[in-house]
């Protein structure tokens, strides 16, 4: 047979470093957002009242000042739901739209007011008269282990082995305990829905939502109405980071009640300090834990308990607590060992989704554990690792008896050894430090394993839907939304590369419930794998139609029938794609296609605590360095050096940035965001003049981001990629570490500094006081 070589290839094809789909509207201000829609004649603006109480019982309200005042139409309370007053995501029933006769936290929506203008809703909202019966209210996460908080959902225990045979053959027990903060999400673009009434009980809410399908199901258990009555559009958010995975579905449930009862399009969207005190947050966690080693540094036996302030009601605190757990191992075996979570219950906002659901605190809480061994040995930190990793006969189990098949951390860990040249820049730190008396440098070199996969088995499935019309353009739509992260592009360029067209024949269209049913939230970095899946099988099914009707026109085998670039090969006959299409329309060939996918091989029996919960890992490693000044606490990252594993990355460009992006945000958790609730159960660093998030100033002055491009994903994933998503936001462990290794110097690096996260320079400062007092006295 005629052998012919592809003329051409495809632009934006699957491997290539295509710009992200909006990249050029988001940096000239023309990509649309909810708020920058046109608006309906008409619209009305709601505006949420929240509780000024941490726990109380509410014993009135007075909404004579709100009614009277300008632009108000109306008002929202839990009597006007005609369906369930709820929308929680754990289905327990905890989380009330409007609270009724008593407030949770400080920040409950209790009511919202219904305006001409937003700022007349906003203005009159804070007119009402609530008067309440003050609550004992616990908001600290210690105190409410101390004082027996109940749980909001069953807590988790992870056993193997037999801890008390692993400590009594331990030559060496260190225990310890380390708070680690929580964090906001500070999304560029605030919580927002707007509602647009239809008929009968029709309605439709453009949300800036990373689960459009729940947020769907709880517009139409508020209202009443079945699901197939709503539908919820999502084009782009401008920022989630987890914070719109629930927390959405609230702003969606009002305007759509509202745009209901008043008939007429309704829009909300909270201020940033009303978005801030109002919505979920990463939970903030204390570890509890307990070590056995022997002399060289290997691990016997591990005992933590991971407690987490939950917040009000349960929210997604059951599988974040899960996640901890699962990530308290990092990349360390442990022969023996025990871990158990204690989601608490307090008076604050319910926590919820951030970047890492709950593993960012598992594995700082791990690598804390890895850094007592060192400083009670007196040994570098990367040896007490290396010695402890996953590998060898027998050390491949995890504590959720998953076995590490994909190992390659070795590898990570040993090239970005050699490419940041740790050992013999942590020789000079050792002896800047001897002679340097105030400045003293700090540097660490940390690995990361994350899992992929919802641990919520069924969550593992996404569709997608295809058209290609007849004049040969391809419309493309799926289940996960886009929030920057660079989903959209990535699927069209799977489109493309199956279709073998250029990526600009492909529209990808704004997510909706009405065209992919059923989805699962855009999270746990699986959005490429579980939608590039399904786009790619709606592609196949397209396709081998196409092949069929070819191999019958030309008379030809269906093998001699093959996409090559934007052309099709027919035998030896080469079509243009477009003209192609042309003829398969006319010879009536079905050119649109439902895909789906299901992740294989996981299950997970969390009673029991046994399972696989993850298709595979992903890793990474970071070597960081840090100057601190020890007279203020005050600190720099002077250079971070990155080796990342996205398996055989779907695009390079997007994946450096989404690498770069998790580093700063999670640096930004660790060192500078602070979260800070008053004796009254207030959130009182609710806006940027008083919790600080990463500046660009603020990265690292030398920041050498890299992928390791030998990876390949052994796992049938999407053309072998690995997630991204979340992974690289744990990462920047090694600052927290280097700072550590910094304050350690004060007293010859003999104590563990056990600074808590955030590493503020306030805490750096106590801690170096707290070292050098020590290393005076002992
Ligand atoms: N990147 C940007 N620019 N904006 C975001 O909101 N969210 C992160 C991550 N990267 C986020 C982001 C989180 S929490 C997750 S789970 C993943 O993107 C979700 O998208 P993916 O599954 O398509 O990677
Ligand atoms: N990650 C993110 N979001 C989730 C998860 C998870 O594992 N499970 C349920 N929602
Ligand atoms: Mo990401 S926390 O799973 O939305």
């Amino acid at each position: 047979m005629n052998v012919m070589q592809p003329i051409d290839r495809i632009r934006g094809g699957v491997h290539e470093k295509e710009r992200h789909e909006s990249g050029h509207k988001h940096v000239t201000g023309t990509a649309e957002y909810i708020d920058d829609m046109p608006e309906p004649a008409g619209t009305l603006h709601a505006y949420l009242g929240l509780s000024e109480r941490a726990h109380a019982e509410i014993l009135s309200i007075d909404f004579d000042a709100v009614k009277s005042a300008r632009g108000v139409i109306g008002i929202l309370t839990a009597a006007d739901i005609p369906g369930e007053n709820d929308v929680s995501p754990a289905h327990r029933h905890d989380d009330p739209v409007f609270a009724t006769t008593r407030v949770e936290f400080h920040g409950q929506p209790i009511f919202a007011v219904i305006a001409e203008t937003r700022d007349e809703a906003r203005r009159a909202a804070a007119k009402v008269k609530i008067d309440y019966k003050d609550l004992p209210h616990v908001t600290d996460v210690v105190e409410a282990a101390a004082a027996n908080c109940p749980l909001v959902i069953d807590p988790l225990k992870l056993e193997r082995g037999d801890i008390a045979a692993g400590f009594a053959k331990a030559k060496n027990v260190v225990e310890g305990e380390m708070r680690i903060g929580g964090q906001d999400h500070f999304y560029l673009e605030g919580h927002i829905s707007f509602a647009i009434p239809g008929e009968d009980d029709e309605i439709t809410v453009y949300c800036s939502t990373q689960h459009p399908s729940e947020t769907q199901h709880m517009v139409g258990q508020v209202l009443g109405i079945p699901s197939n009555a709503v539908t919820i559009n999502v084009r782009r958010l401008g920022g989630a980071f987890g914070g719109k995975e629930t927390q959405a579905n609230l702003f969606a449930a009002v305007a759509a009640l509202a745009a209901k009862k008043y008939r007429c399009a309704v829009k909300i969207r909270p201020d940033r300090d009303d978005d801030m005190t109002a919505t979920g947050k990463r939970h903030d966690f204390h570890v509890g834990y307990k070590i056995g080693f022997d002399d060289d540094g290997r691990i016997e036996a591990v005992d933590a308990v991971f407690s987490a302030r939950c917040g009000f009601s349960a929210d997604l605190s059951g599988p974040v607590t899960d996640r901890a757990l699962f990530h308290a191992d990092n990349c360390y075996f442990y022969p023996h060992v025990r871990l158990q979570s204690r989601p608490l219950k307090t008076n604050t906002v319910s926590n919820t989704a951030f970047r890492g659901f709950g593993g960012p605190q598992g594995m700082v809480g791990g690598e804390r554990m890895i850094e007592e061994v060192a400083y009670a040995l007196g040994k570098d930190p990367l040896e007490i690792r290396k010695l402890n990793f996953y590998g060898g006969e027998g050390r491949n189990l995890t504590p959720y008896h998953q076995t590490v098949e994909d190992n390659i951390i070795g590898r990570i860990i040993e090239e970005l050894e050699i490419s940041s040249n740790y050992a013999a820049r942590r020789e000079e730190v050792l002896a800047f430090n001897r002679k340097s008396r105030i400045i003293k440098r700090g540097i660490a070199l940390t690995p990361v394993k994350f899992g992929i996969s919802f641990t919520k088995t069924e969550y593992n499935q996404a569709g997608a839907l295809v058209h290609v019309y007849s004049d040969g353009s391809i419309h493309l739509n799926h289940g996960g939304t886009e929030m920057g992260q660079g989903l959209y592009t990535k699927v069209a360029q799977v489109v493309a590369d199956e279709f073998q067209v250029d990526l600009d024949r492909i529209k990808v269209t704004a997510t909706t419930t009405g065209k992919v049913p059923n989805t699962s939230a855009t999270a746990a970095s699986s959005g490429s794998d579980l939608n590039g899946m399904a786009a790619a099988n709606a592609a196949q099914q397209i396709k081998a139609r196409l092949v069929k009707f070819a191999a019958e026109r030309w008379g030809v085998s269906e093998y001699d029938v093959a996409f090559e670039p934007n052309t099709v090969r027919v035998g030896v006959e080469r079509i243009a794609f477009s003209e192609f299409i042309k003829l398969a329309y006319g010879s009536r060939i079905q050119l649109s296609a439902a895909g789906f996918y299901k992740t294989p091989k996981i299950h997970w029996n969390r009673s029991e605590g046994r399972g696989r919960p993850f298709f595979y890992y992903a890793y990474g490693a970071s070597c960081s360095e840090v100057s601190v000044d020890t007279l203020t606490g005050e600190y720099q990252v002077d250079r971070a050096d990155v080796l990342h594993d996205v398996g055989k990355s779907l695009n390079p460009a997007l994946d450096i940035g989404q690498v770069e992006g998790a580093f700063v945000q999670g640096m930004g958790w660790l060192t500078t965001e602070e979260l800070w609730w008053d004796a009254k159960g207030r959130l009182r660093t609710y806006a940027p003049s008083t919790y600080k998030i990463p500046l660009a100033s603020d990265r690292p002055r030398i920041f050498n981001v890299r992928l390791a491009e030998w990876s390949v994903n052994r796992e049938e994933t999407i053309r072998r990629s690995k997630a991204v998503g979340e992974p690289p936001f744990m990462l920047p462990i090694s600052v927290l570490e280097a700072i550590s290794m910094a304050a350690a110097s004060v007293a010859e690096y003999r104590m563990a500094p056990r600074i808590d996260a955030p590493a503020t320079p306030e805490r750096v400062l106590l801690a170096v006081e707290r070292l050098r007092r020590a290393a005076k006295n002992g």
